[in-house]
């Protein structure tokens, strides 16, 4: 395992690639009525969360979670728990695109802003929150109790996810 990343590592620097994203939709969810100068921006940005990201998502679930559940259970464990807020950041998230292809079809109606702009300030405090713990508690726990072949099958996963 000498020269590869540990995927908790590769995992944290998503992360901040995610976390700065978040600033940015933070700054468009201010500035909605002026539609002309955050469309493009927030285009590119919507379309990262509704692809890329959940990338991001499958490699915890599909290849960290389940090796982290070999000794700590899902039940009452940090996963169950991660499991829980990905789900909420899962539907939270839908709602948000479907106002968003609204806003920008055209039909930016005032509700549709408030829907952005409510549902917006929830997931980017919720997924900041979220990705703190797994950082400092979740991934924390995997370094400390998994081992190497557990690490390399994780890895390998990764790449497979990473290819679709
Ligand atoms: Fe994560």
């Amino acid at each position: 395992m000498i020269n590869t990343k540990k995927p908790t590592q590769i995992l944290k620097e998503e992360h901040k690639e995610v976390l700065q994203k978040l600033d940015a939709l933070e700054e468009i969810f201010a500035k909605l009525d002026s539609k002309q100068e955050v469309a493009e921006r927030l285009k590119e940005l919507a379309g990262f969360f509704a692809v890329d990201f959940w990338l991001h998502f499958a490699k915890e679930e599909e290849a960290l979670f389940p090796e982290i559940e070999k000794f700590i259970p899902r039940d009452g464990g940090p996963t169950g728990m991660m499991l829980i807020e990905h789900e909420d950041l899962r539907n939270t998230n839908a709602r948000i695109q479907e106002a968003v292809s609204q806003y920008l079809s055209g039909s930016d109606a005032p509700e549709t802003r408030e829907v952005i702009r409510k549902k917006g300030i929830y997931f980017i405090a919720l997924l900041r929150e979220h990705i703190t713990k797994e950082d400092n508690i979740l991934f924390m726990m995997a370094d400390m109790h998994m081992d190497g072949n557990q690490a390399e099958k994780v890895l390998k996963l990764f790449g497979e996810i990473e290819k679709r």
